[in-house]
């Protein structure tokens, strides 16, 4: 939900390593930011904001040189968006930036002010986060002026044990100059380890630039850094080794490639991820997953698949309902992962529990799928982050091929889920035996089919066709999205795309229910976009677009050129070409992905960083 950076470099100036990541990081909060750098006062700089506002702060009153220091860019949880709340937090001598929750911070200030004998006045801010500073200063205890490395790690790991909820933090303290320590629990943070120095941030993203060597720190690890020097303990403080793990992404594959915004930059590289994924997922002899960790008879033992996820993997989820339970012919439950974790969920150990997250840091799935596990299921995950809380909650993962997704609103990830969940219903039809050889080839032909023509449907006409009616269409107040069988999960992600970045009233309904209700809002201000591809219940789909067309609704269809039925009536038609029902999706929810953002464009929105939203929800 926020992003946090850490840099301890060997020479030179950290200002810049700084404010590199927070820019890096700001697709996970942008309300305001800061940077603390490691000189005499330990000056620091905030903003309410984004980066850009920070820079000009520090423009106007420049920091002095310095190797180490630390920064955060907030998504605001508790405290209002404004400097006072920007973080870095400062308590005494300790300064920190925080991503998390701290949950018992009314009992932490209350143990503050008792320990410290102060009163309210102890604070500058309305956060939790300064809380955090504050329960350090308590834990040092007399050695508060001039720890020892081995006081502040005690300090840490004893706030650590009191601490409730979730955290990843970065510690200064004014009497120790040569290191960055650090502590995490549920919120994600690595460890670069780099040429010129060593790091920490929210996410590899950030430090690209410096390195592409990374330790992922896991629950209830703390340390630091010099700048040479890692040192991870657990909360026992006793020594931790953990494996570096080298990214193949660069810089450049998580800039903007020239495209105005992320978001269409990764919509236009749909069709790479769907070839670099089945590429990577295909072992020899058509060998469907041929890493993924669970063998094929233990697969074939479980009765029942449990999918759990929040928004757009929420609705890849859906869809693949559809695809497994017929490829593979075993009931599929999907449910909102907030919903599921919070209920008594009959969940056991006849259950594969499937969780799909981007970036394996979202906290509702990742606190339903403890549920299930700790009920007996047998985790399995679909997830595009490498080393995140997801992959390692379940060692049967399969790694989308996607690269860093930083647009705000969810696009390759989703069709890298959806290829995903396609190769399991394969992989899950093989071992139960519902799919012989010859149809896990076939469909394997659909999917590669697919890649191709999904070509189609990125840049030039295709994207210009759909910016047109996007741009007429752009003012509307209300859309629906309607579709049947699997065309119904797209809707909804239409509906999302839509809402999230353009702010408009967006809806995705299965098409056979307007009658049932919604038919009541058709009006000539509703725009209602309806996925009518070939599919079994192409004539039914038909008939909606009627029922919405004679009450004075405007239509335009997502079909295939042959539906001359469905061209006649819409106000307007967006091509996609004609593939199998079960693929179409991959295809079908281009064009939707494009409508959001030209209207969110026309609109004037801000497309990469909608307002209210985060990348990754990493807060309840
Ligand atoms: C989708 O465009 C949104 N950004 C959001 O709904 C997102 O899909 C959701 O928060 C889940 O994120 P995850 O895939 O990282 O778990």
């Amino acid at each position: 939900m926020c992003g946090i950076v850490g840099v301890c470099y060997s020479s030179g100036s950290a200002e810049h390593a700084l404010i590199a990541g927070l820019r890096s990081l700001e697709y996970r909060g942008y309300d305001s930011a800061g940077v603390a750098l490691h000189a005499e006062g330990m000056p620091r700089r905030r903003a309410e904001g984004r980066v850009d506002d920070l820079v000009a702060v520090i423009d106007r009153d420049p920091l002095p040189e310095a190797r180490i220091g630390i920064a955060h860019t907030r998504w605001a949880t508790h405290g209002v968006p404004a400097e006072r709340n920007a973080h870095p937090h400062r308590f005494d001598r300790v300064t920190l930036v925080h991503n998390g929750i701290l949950e018992n911070h009314d009992a932490m200030r209350t143990l503050v002010e008792n320990e410290l004998r102060t009163n309210g006045s102890t604070w500058s801010s309305e956060t939790d986060s300064e809380v955090w500073a504050a329960l350090l200063r308590v834990e040092l205890g007399n050695a508060s002026e001039n720890p020892t490395v081995d006081d502040m790690l005690g300090a840490i790991s004893r706030a650590m044990l009191r601490a409730r909820g979730s955290y990843a933090l970065a510690i200064l303290h004014d009497a120790i100059p040569d290191r960055v320590f650090f502590a995490r629990h549920e919120s994600p943070l690595v460890v670069g380890i780099g040429e010129s120095g060593n790091f920490v941030a929210s996410d590899v993203a950030a430090l690209l630039e410096e390195t592409r060597d990374f330790v992922y720190l896991q629950d209830g690890q703390c340390g630091f850094v010099t700048s040479d020097e890692c040192a991870i303990f657990d909360e026992t403080l006793q020594p931790i080794e953990l494996p570096i793990d080298t990214i193949e992404w660069d810089a450049e594959s998580a800039e903007k490639g020239g495209y105005p915004h992320f978001m269409l930059k990764e919509i236009e590289e749909q069709p790479h991820v769907v070839g670099r994924t089945l590429q990577a997922s295909i072992g020899s002899g058509n060998q469907i997953l041929p890493d993924f960790a669970i063998p094929d008879e233990e697969l074939a033992r479980y009765g029942r698949i449990i999918i759990l996820a929040c928004g757009t993997a929420l609705h890849a989820a859906r869809l693949g309902k559809y695809l497994l339970e017929e490829a593979a012919g075993i009931p599929v439950t999907v449910d909102f992962a907030s919903e599921f974790r919070y209920r008594s969920p009959m969940v056991g150990q006849n259950d594969l529990i499937l969780a799909i997250s981007q970036s394996g840091e979202t906290a509702d799935t990742l606190g339903a799928y403890r549920v299930a596990i700790d009920k007996g299921a047998r985790p399995i995950a679909i997830c595009n982050v490498r080393g995140s809380s997801l992959c390692r909650l379940s060692n049967a993962t399969i790694l989308t091929q996607c690269g860093p997704e930083i647009g705000v609103a969810s696009t390759k990830a989703f069709t890298g889920q959806l290829l995903a969940i396609h190769l399991l219903a394969l992989r899950l039809g093989r071992a139960r035996g519902t799919l012989d050889d010859r149809a896990v080839e076939a469909r394997l032909g659909q999917l590669r089919i697919a890649r191709h023509a999904m070509e189609q449907l990125v840049g030039g006409a295709a994207r210009d066709h759909v910016a047109r009616i996007a741009t007429q269409f752009a003012h509307k107040p209300i859309y629906f999205f309607l579709g049947r069988g699997p065309d119904y999960p797209i809707a909804l992600e239409g509906a999302l795309k839509l809402k999230e970045i353009s702010y408009v009233h967006a809806e995705g309904y299965p098409a056979g229910e307007m009658k049932h209700g919604p038919l009541a809002l058709v009006s000539k201000d509703m725009v209602c976009v309806v996925l009518c591809g070939d599919s079994p219940t192409y004539e039914k789909v038909l008939g909606n677009m009627q029922e919405v067309k004679t009450r004075g609704g405007t239509v335009v269809a997502i079909t295939n050129e042959d539906k001359s039925e469905a061209i006649s009536m819409a106000d307007e038609v967006i091509f996609v070409p004609k593939t199998d029902a079960f693929v179409a999706p991959l295809l079908s929810v281009i064009p939707l992905q494009y409508l959001a953002y030209f209207v969110a464009l026309e609109r004037g929105c801000d497309i990469d960083k909608p307002r209210n939203l985060a990348k990754s929800v990493t807060v309840e």
